[in-house]
């Protein structure tokens, strides 16, 4: 085991034992199939798929490019950190948000998101050829052939440090939001590094309860690139509820291991022949609406409760939007989200 394993599984198993001792595990809403998941994709991750990608790339590099290897051992640290850490990462925010976007890549990092509890082992709760094809990791690789050992050594340490406490129950956070001395400092946190208020509203199971942000908050270490990319929702809050609308609760091995093994559940999006049906219309819908209630757009055109959100916009670039009245009335709600002027209709399903 490297000093690096060592020390990353060390600080897991102190969090784990914390959140035990905060009692995460005496109230888990886990099933079996969620133990399943979070103990074999560990044990995946870190025994099969990981070491994998290190070995493949060595000998892939060492078959094309054998002169480069070590080539840059003597970079400063000072200049080779930095440029891991931050290359690293900004490869993991867009693959982590295409992840959310595109379907068959969400299929691939669904079970990350069907945990119904946080903790640390929801940090590596994830298919194993989601693993198998992250860029980043391959970019690690290249660059450990290519001789930035320490460097790789280092920012691998910094950053699961991060990534494991922002999935972790233990919300380390909690303090800085306690006193309003420590406001400032609270402010430059956590628009710089992943926090578990942060984190877990990208975990909580919908945008409709205020504080979960399951269409953005993509970060991986550093928080900024939300921040720069317009995905960021910051509240300070922790979602009550996590997990994904819908869920039909599929089998472990059908999480782990899609697309080889299928869902046994006809409305899974894992599921053997599942295919999402477009439910956008020609025409608009028209109701009534109450003052001052809270109202939710499906903007995807998939929910089967038009023209209102019911979940189904996983794996799309979509989100509800959330709509108020100021007083009663009839509103004509487009239903072909062709509209330029959401959420009403404005007459582009005629084109
Ligand atoms: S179902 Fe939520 S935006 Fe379409
Ligand atoms: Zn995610």
């Amino acid at each position: 085991m490297s000093i690096d394993s060592l020390i990353i599984a060390s600080f897991m198993l102190l969090l784990g034992i914390l959140e035990s001792i905060g009692g995460l595990y005496h109230d888990s809403k886990r099933t079996k199939d969620d133990w399943w998941i979070e103990v074999l994709s560990f044990v995946h991750s870190s025994t099969v798929s990981k070491p994998l990608i290190v070995i493949i790339t060595a000998l892939a590099m060492g078959a094309i490019l054998p002169m480069w290897q070590g080539a840059y051992g003597d970079t400063s640290l000072w200049i080779a950190l930095p440029f891991v850490l931050v290359v690293d990462d900004f490869i993991q925010y867009w693959y982590h948000r295409k992840a959310h976007e595109w379907a068959w890549l969400w299929n691939l990092h669904r079970p990350h998101h069907t945990g119904p509890d946080m903790g640390v082992m929801v940090t590596f709760r994830e298919n194993i050829f989601y693993v198998m094809i992250i860029p980043n990791i391959w970019f690690l690789g290249i660059v450990t052939y290519l001789g930035l050992v320490q460097a790789v050594a280092i920012a691998l340490v910094a950053k699961y440090i991060v990534v494991v406490s922002a999935h972790s129950d233990v919300r380390w956070d909690k303090w800085l939001y306690k006193h309003k001395s420590l406001d400032g400092l609270a402010w430059i946190i956590e628009r710089t590094i992943s926090t578990p208020s942060t984190h877990f509203a990208h975990h909580g199971k919908s945008s409709k309860d205020g504080i979960s942000n399951p269409t953005g908050n993509f970060s991986n270490m550093f928080f900024f690139w939300d921040v720069m990319f317009g995905t960021a929702v910051i509240t300070r809050k922790y979602p009550e509820e996590f997990g994904i609308e819908n869920d039909p609760k599929d089998h472990w091995a059908a999480h782990l291991y899609w697309p080889i093994i299928k869902s046994d559940k006809a409305n899974s999006e894992i599921g053997d022949g599942y295919h999402k049906e477009m439910t956008s219309l020609k025409e608009p819908v028209i109701t009534q609406v109450e003052a001052g209630k809270t109202y939710w757009w499906c903007s995807c055109g998939y929910s089967k409760d038009q023209p209102y959100c019911n979940g189904s916009h996983n794996g799309t670039k979509y989100k509800p939007l959330k709509v108020q009245f100021d007083k009663s009335q009839k509103i004509s709600w487009c239903t072909c989200k062709m509209t330029k002027t959401p959420p009403y209709c404005d007459g582009s399903h005629k084109d």
